[in-house]
């Protein structure tokens, strides 16, 4: 399928069914926000929830926190961002639209891709960071910045975190919560965003710990992506030339994952060495610890799962998504709606798994049009009640995937979906 063709029926099949909106489109959008409807919100806390589970409750050496979106002016002077977070920007002395000088030779031959010109401004480096401020007056010193990273109220609260729990190194911070962004080229759906979430982690250890650390981190991330259904083949590490390091890093490799707009970064995986600690003067008992960080992107973990999961069967669409990701796990289907014995029987099923699973019921129409349209949000099985049922006690469970169905006991089927979206 041609790549643009597929990111079209992404965008089209999320907006239709409520994973992922315009953003403010009633009054004609705001370029580059979006908003996830209900079966987004399913799919981005269904992620949440697994990384936190993943890396901070099933882990002793990980603790987690949640800080402030506003921070003192000074966090961004000491940690470099107001100096340093900056990306190359020129524009086209033709069309006057604004790029990022890297992207222009990456991405475009060093041609406007608005009017084919090659006739730029000299690059000036644009800081990322919104600003806003704080009270009536609107001056320099009521000036705050929404944060671009989590990561900096993790090393402001260095101290705080080791003064409560004791731990001793290496042992790790993790948040999850928004950044944000004035990135000069945005774009390519949920890719690049001005606001996104981050899960990241600042694990920190003795300096001559990080090679080791930096590897163990690395396969931490690898088993993450397998484990959340990334194909192997669609993702690729890419090791950060000097020139392209960040402000504070030693050293840098990127998760690139293949999309149909080509290969691009998904997670980032840092060695900060001591820089951020340094700069916010916290240490441990004299000692400055050096730190490895893991930095994982809601938005392109969303945008990566659904390009790896979406598949056609002739004229079916549907979301191979791993049980756990799934907005829904089972849907419940009375065989007619208009069969008050069938819709009490097939309430009676739903509610008995509402609890453990999370059900979608859907009564009307056609029972075929009914699987397609859970084969498109990612339901694993489908459960149809019909009049065999009132018989023998037995419901058709149907797999997304395969499309087969088989026939499981009323009385059996809580221990058989268990079995089977383990
Ligand atoms: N604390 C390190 C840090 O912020 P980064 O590589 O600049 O590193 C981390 O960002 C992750 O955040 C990226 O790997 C990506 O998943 C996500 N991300 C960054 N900018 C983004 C944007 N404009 N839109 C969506 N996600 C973004």
């Amino acid at each position: 399928m041609a790549e643009n063709i597929l990111m079209q029926k992404i965008i089209s099949l999320c907006k239709r069914r409520g994973f992922v909106f315009p953003g403010s489109e009633i009054y004609g959008g705001l370029a580059n926000t979006w908003d996830f409807g209900p079966l987004g919100v399913e799919l981005v806390n269904n992620i949440k929830q697994l990384w936190w589970k993943r890396f901070v409750k099933d882990r002793e050496d990980v603790v987690g926190i949640s800080s402030a979106i506003l921070m003192n002016p000074k966090v961004w002077q000491a940690s470099g961002h107001l100096k340093g977070f900056s990306d190359p920007l020129v524009e086209c002395k033709k069309c006057h639209s604004r790029l990022r000088a890297d992207h222009l030779k990456e991405n475009f031959n060093g041609k406007c891709p608005q009017c084919g010109s090659d006739n730029f401004t000299e690059e000036r480096q644009f800081n990322l960071m919104f600003k806003t401020f704080i009270g009536p007056v609107e001056d320099e010193t009521a000036t705050v910045y929404l944060r671009p990273e989590t990561a900096q109220g993790m090393f402001v609260n260095f101290k705080n975190i080791q003064d409560t729990t004791r731990l001793k190194l290496p042992f790790g911070i993790a948040q999850i919560g928004k950044a944000f962004r004035n990135e000069i080229t945005p774009g390519n759906f949920i890719f690049r965003v001005l606001e996104f979430e981050q899960m990241e982690i600042e694990y920190f250890i003795e300096e001559g710990d990080w090679q080791k650390c930096f590897d163990q981190w690395q396969s931490e991330m690898e088993k993450w992506l397998l484990d959340i259904g990334i194909k192997k083949e669609n993702f690729v590490v890419r090791e950060h030339q000097k020139e392209e390091l960040s402000h504070y890093s030693k050293r840098t490799i990127d998760f690139e994952y293949k999309y149909p707009f080509g290969q691009k970064e998904l997670y980032g995986l840092a060695y900060r060495g001591n820089y951020d600690l340094t700069a916010h003067q916290q240490d441990l008992d004299g000692y400055v610890p050096h730190v490895i960080e893991p930095t994982f992107g809601v938005e392109r973990t969303i945008l990566a799962l659904l390009c790896d999961a979406y598949s056609e069967d002739g004229d079916r669409v549907f979301l191979k998504l791993k049980p756990s990701l799934a907005p829904y796990k089972v849907a419940v289907f009375p065989l007619l709606a208009n069969k008050p014995e069938l819709v009490a029987k097939a309430r009676e099923v739903f509610e008995m798994l509402k609890t453990d699973f999370t059900c979608a019921w859907d009564p009307r129409g056609n029972i075929g049009k009914r699987y397609y349209s859970q084969d498109e949000i990612g339901t694993s099985f489908c459960l149809t009640i019909d009049f065999d049922t009132l018989q023998d006690a037995a419901v058709t469970v149907r797999d997304r995937d395969t499309a087969k169905q088989e026939r499981i006991k009323i009385t059996d089927l809580k221990t058989a979906l268990k079995e089977k979206l383990a």
